[in-house]
């Protein structure tokens, strides 16, 4: 079949571009990329302002073990839970976060979707050490904008471990027009189920040699990569690389849900994040509308839908009004035919419960792709010429394969550059065959219709032109969010310069 085919191809030679991952930052710099960054010791203190709320906070970062209904599985989490513990603020407020690395590895914390001070952004080689074990760091920033966000590690395949967390900022002008509030991260599960992420990129990377790079075919038989169906109803392309046997809401599968409880007639928010590695989900809430609010954070005009879709990094924030009964809530993955769903209940009556493998019909009704929300007025970038432009390819190649962006992987391609106060338009292209979470670090940028996002979910031969304001200085990434891709070198720096 020639979806498995056309994979296998996509898969063979993912190791010639292994080495420049984001771990290998600050060694693969510097043929034409910019010099090496060296090191940086110690994050400079910074103070609050006058007046500014401090919000203190310590995760530790070590191995645990996660409940996946009946079954213990080994793993890494901030503090004992997966997620790991909400953190919260206001916007405006100062955080001040220290990282307690009692994991086995380097690690960071990178603040997703957050416009915050670059020495705080968490990529190791680019804006910090890495932090040892046994070491801490302490992350001092501002959160500027309000909105649904999350924090992960920006080392290796560390996010596709338990290490996650939401990251909500409120907004203080926000008339809050709800009952509660109910906050879901999505995530696809591998770790600790007889191998790791690690191991399951190991793999990725292994796959043509010894085959010319021609010979990954067969993948579909290695354990823990995906078979690669297509999702006939998705405009996604082929998604997914890695064959996960559990898809969880809040650290759990659907055979031991979460139950969310309110009343019938009550106004929900939605806060839902994607923090999986490697899966697209459609989310839809059986029995019910959803309304559509936010976007990785910002405010939208309020749409209606049966469901959406989820890329990884994204965020959408959605009001619901609530039926009488119990109802799946379902993230189903897409473009994967095994590993089950996503699932919690939400009970506001009696009755039985869904079944885990539950199939709500909303699913496949009117599904909405992100990108076509519009931003409400005050979320625009304030209109204005761009004053320079840059070129940004998707790429992939066969022959030597690596995933890349402008034609080559991480460290050997050349960083795009601004100068600060320009208006930036990158006019991206996805020149593959599969779905790329694109996210910037550092800054949310527009679409053409003015929707602002800082991860957008680009189909394949999809292109956008993105505009951006620099006002934020420092060096940044943009990547890929799918965790394999962008490891294995889908990232490109942005810098500015003099
Ligand atoms: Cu969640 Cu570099 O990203
Ligand atoms: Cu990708």
């Amino acid at each position: 079949m020639n979806t498995i085919t056309r994979r296998g191809l996509l898969i063979g030679g993912l190791g010639t571009a292994g080495a420049a991952g984001f771990g290998a930052y600050a060694a693969t710099q510097g043929s034409g990329a910019s010099a090496p960054k060296g090191t940086f010791g110690a994050p400079t203190p910074v103070s609050p302002d006058p007046g500014q709320t401090v919000v203190t906070k310590t995760l530790t970062a070590k191995p645990i073990t996660l409940d996946l209904a009946g079954r213990t599985v080994s793993t890494w989490g901030y503090g004992d839970a997966v997620p790991g513990p909400l953190l919260r603020a206001t916007a405006g407020d100062f955080l001040r976060v220290t990282l307690d690395n009692r994991l086995p590895d380097e690690t960071t914390i990178h603040w997703h979707g957050l416009r915050l001070r670059n020495p705080a952004d968490g990529v190791p080689g680019m804006t910090q050490d890495p932090v040892k074990p046994e070491t801490s760091y302490v992350y001092e920033f501002t959160a500027p904008d309000p909105g649904t966000y999350f924090f992960h590690p920006h080392v290796g395949v560390q996010l596709d471990r338990g290490l996650y967390a939401p990251l909500i900022i409120d907004d203080p002008n926000e008339p809050g027009d709800y009952d509660t509030e109910w906050v879901l991260v999505l995530d696809d599960w591998i770790d600790g189920t007889g191998t790791t992420p690690d191991e399951v990129l190991e793999k990725l990377l292994a796959n043509d040699s010894g085959s010319g790079g021609m010979g990954g075919m067969d993948h579909g038989e290695m354990d823990g990569m995906n078979q690669g169906a297509m999702d006939e109803a998705a405009p996604w392309g082929d998604a997914g690389d890695v064959t996960y046997p559990y898809f969880l809401i809040n650290g759990r599968p659907p055979a031991d849900p979460e139950t969310l409880t309110a009343k019938p007639g009550q106004k929900v928010r939605l806060r839902i994040i994607n923090a999986a590695s490697d899966t697209i989900f459609t989310v839809a809430l059986g029995g019910h509308r959803m309304t559509i609010t936010h976007s990785d954070g910002f405010p939208v005009e309020p749409t209606e839908t049966d469901a959406f879709y989820i890329g990884m990094g994204e965020r959408y924030d959605a009001i619901v009004t609530l039926e009488d009964g119990v109802f799946p809530l379902v993230a189903k993955p897409v473009g994967k035919t095994s590993g089950g769903q996503a699932m919690a209940l939400v009970r506001t009556g009696s009755g039985a419960a869904p079944a885990a493998d539950a199939n709500p019909r909303e699913l496949t009704r009117e599904v909405l792709v992100g990108s076509d929300l519009r931003p409400v007025q005050a979320a625009k970038l304030p209109s204005r010429r761009p004053d320079a432009t840059a070129r940004l390819t998707l790429t992939g190649s066969m022959q030597p394969y690596a995933w890349g962006m402008n034609g080559a992987p991480f460290g050997k391609n050349e960083p795009l550059t601004v100068r600060a106060g320009q208006r930036l338009r990158i006019n991206a292209t996805n020149m593959t065959m599969m779905t790329h979470p694109l996210h910037v670090h550092g800054h949310t940028f527009a679409l053409p219709s003015g929707l602002r996002k800082d991860t957008v979910l680009m189909a394949p031969m999809q292109s956008f032109a993105i505009d951006l304001d620099a006002d934020n200085e420092g060096d940044w990434l943009i990547h890929c969010h799918n965790i394999y891709h962008g490891e294995a070198g889908m990232m490109i720096a942005l810098e500015y310069t003099a």
